[in-house]
């Protein structure tokens, strides 16, 4: 997730392009850059790190123009480098883009070929490429963009700024997201909302498959066969904090409802519908490899040790390999028998934190080899690992971990996949319905999101005042009852516990009466029946129960006092879709107690220290 700001008009817009920068820092900011056109020639100026090193470089520097684009990075193709800040000037032609392009590996060696000099890692670079040759060859700007989109494939938004035609910015979008933003003789573009807001309210959000001219008097939209596109703008009236948050109250609950959108940047490029299959993996490994591992060992601490455990499940359950999973922190020190033939899997969504990081690398100075799950490009973990495999989750701003959890299980779940059928646990057949089922689950998760955001909301509201409260589940719903109760003592302060529901009658069932709130996990899979044993069992001690259930499940239904349905899935996707309910109901309660629900007390984000 990277933040994209374009201006035409007849302001000086290096002021213009750093303050919408500043907005979207939240969606990237490990480098920055601007491209402004100064009478002749674009200038770009980039930084690695914060904004502000941006900023200083533009004090030093005060490129003047009234046309330009910027950009503030969040790293998925290549580190973050200076070489790999965006904007990418090739020829007469300046980009930036947020989003994957897919095909970049063959557009690489198109270009390569074809004698072009890349300079960067980055997939964008190759855009500019194309549009330059596209230029060369003597297209209009318009008609280069278009020709070169018509090349890609996968997620972007794009704003393209050319010598050649200063007095327009090309913009296009598939995926990701690109808002246009009308003034009194000045055209702005940018990644969302809260960037454009302090100069017009007047907006057109751009769609899938269409790209636009931006000049001082408007922009003319276009579909990418060259069809024109009527759309009136909207007028947005958020206030700046709203507009901070995209509308929502929270942090965190932004991040809960972009579940979905992380998902499909997490799974895109790796789920090959077509030949329903897992893509080969970045993780380090190939096939022969696959079959050596003799013993998988997953590393984590608090919610990325929840993923972690879930892993276990996929890894043990679809790929048959013995898998173990260990508090990073317990891990460490305690001379492990690790080594030569074992396959670590360090997952964090930092990548920083201390234990994990410290716990990989003894096990991988005693042979194993390290595949590190992790979130930030570029971060240590990944780092000293011999494959790094990251979710595209995007930044994560509050510190109760929500969206990046989700993505973790979609790693993982991919990791197993990918295992398994190298190793000749699944054929093709059971491969290709995996992937198709995975597939779904951005929508599954949007409709699940919807559907139960008022009713947990309302249950939220008649429990927030509850001391103590219990999750249950088994088999996979065991680490998400488990991960309910952390994301509930974190930011609301109550008391919870998560637990093996077969574990209820040896000691905890004796913490229960009518005060105690039970969420129960029982999702229609294997365990179901002796689940559900136990919510009747919660229920006859009379606590308050809560099932979180497959749709249309009476039994369910009959036996609690509250029920919140997911969609019925297979068991493997379960744990994506029964967490998201228990993170709304962390929020809500924190939310009616008036805690700092995204800078929890005592918390930090990131925790290097032991
Ligand atoms: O960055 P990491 O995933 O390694 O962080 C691990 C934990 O500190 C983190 O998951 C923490 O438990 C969160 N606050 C959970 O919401």
């Amino acid at each position: 997730m990277c933040g994209i700001v374009g201006y035409v008009g007849g302001a000086e817009c290096a002021p213009i392009l750093l303050d919408g920068l500043r907005r979207l820092e939240y969606r990237g900011y490990d480098s920055a850059g601007t491209a402004i056109f100064d009478g002749q020639r674009i200038g770009v100026l980039r930084a690695v790190g914060k904004l502000r090193n941006l900023e200083k470089a533009v004090d030093e520097a005060k490129p003047a123009g009234t046309t330009g684009i910027g950009h503030t990075r969040w790293a998925t193709h290549g580190r973050p480098s200076e070489v790999n800040a965006h904007p990418h000037l090739v020829g007469d032609v300046a980009v930036v883009h947020n989003g994957i392009i897919e095909n970049h590996l063959a557009l690489r060696a198109r270009l390569s070929a074809a004698g072009a000099t890349i300079q960067s890692d980055t997939d964008t670079e190759l855009v500019a490429h194309l549009i330059d040759s596209h230029v060369r060859a003597g297209e209009g700007l318009e008609g280069a963009v278009r020709a070169a989109l018509r090349e890609l494939h996968g997620a972007y938004a794009l704003a393209v700024l050319s010598a050649r035609e200063p007095e327009r910015l090309v913009v296009a979008k598939n995926a990701s997201p690109l808002v246009i933003g009308l003034g009194d003789g000045e055209t702005y573009c940018g990644s969302d909302i809260p960037a454009l807001l302090p100069y017009t309210r007047d907006m057109v959000f751009l769609e899938d498959g269409e790209m636009a001219v931006l000049e001082r008097g408007g922009a003319r939209i276009t579909r990418l066969d060259g069809t024109l596109v009527e759309r009136e703008p909207r007028y947005i009236d958020w206030s700046p904090v709203m507009a901070e948050k995209a509308g929502f109250k929270h942090f965190m609950l932004k991040e809960i409802f972009e579940q979905p959108r992380a998902m499909e940047d997490t799974l895109r490029g790796r789920l090959d519908r077509e030949r329903g299959d897992i893509n080969e993996l970045e993780i380090g490994l190939d096939a022969s490899a696959a079959a050596a591992v003799r013993r998988v060992y997953l590393l984590a601490c608090g919610t990325s040790y929840h993923a972690a455990m879930t892993g276990r499940y996929f890894i043990e359950r679809l790929a048959r390999v013995p898998a173990t999973v260990e508090i990073a922190s317990e891990f460490r020190g305690r001379s492990p028998v690790v080594g030569e033939g074992d396959l670590v899997i360090a997952v964090s969504q930092s990548g920083e934190t201390l234990d994990t990081l410290v716990a990989a690398k003894e096990a991988k100075a005693n042979g194993a080899k390290v595949l590190a799950i992790a979130n930030v490009i570029g971060s240590a973990i990944p780092r000293m690992a011999d494959g790094a495999f990251y979710t595209h989750a995007g930044p994560e701003i509050g510190v109760a971990s929500t969206k990046c959890f989700t993505t973790q299980l979609a790693n993982l779940l991919m990791v197993a996949i990918w295992l398994a059928n190298r190793r000749g646990h699944l054929d093709a057949d059971a491969t290709r319905a995996l992937v198709e089922d995975m597939a779904r689950l951005p929508h599954l998760m949007r409709d699940t999101l919807m559907s139960t955001r008022q009713l947990v909301a309302n249950i939220a509201k008649r429990y927030n005042d509850a001391r103590d409260v219990l999750f249950l589940g088994r088999g996979p719903s065991f680490p998400i009852a488990l991960e309910g109760a952390l994301k509930l003592k974190e930011i609301s302060y109550v008391h919870a516990e998560g637990y093996a529901a077969g574990e209820m009658k040896h000691g905890p069932i004796a913490l229960i009466d009518a005060a105690v709130p039970v969420l129960v996990l029982c999702p229609k899979d294997a365990w179901y029946e002796r689940t559900l044993g136990n919510l009747e069992e919660a229920r006859a001690r009379e606590a308050q129960v809560i099932a979180i259930a497959t749709e249309g499940d009476e039994a369910a239904r009959n036996v609690s006092h509250d029920l919140v349905e997911i969609p019925s899935v297979r068991e493997e996707l379960t744990p994506f879709l029964t967490v998201l309910p228990l993170q709304l109901y962390a929020y809500y309660v924190a939310d009616f107690k008036g805690t700092d629900v995204d800078q929890p007390r005592n918390l930090a984000k990131t925790v290097t220290v032991e």
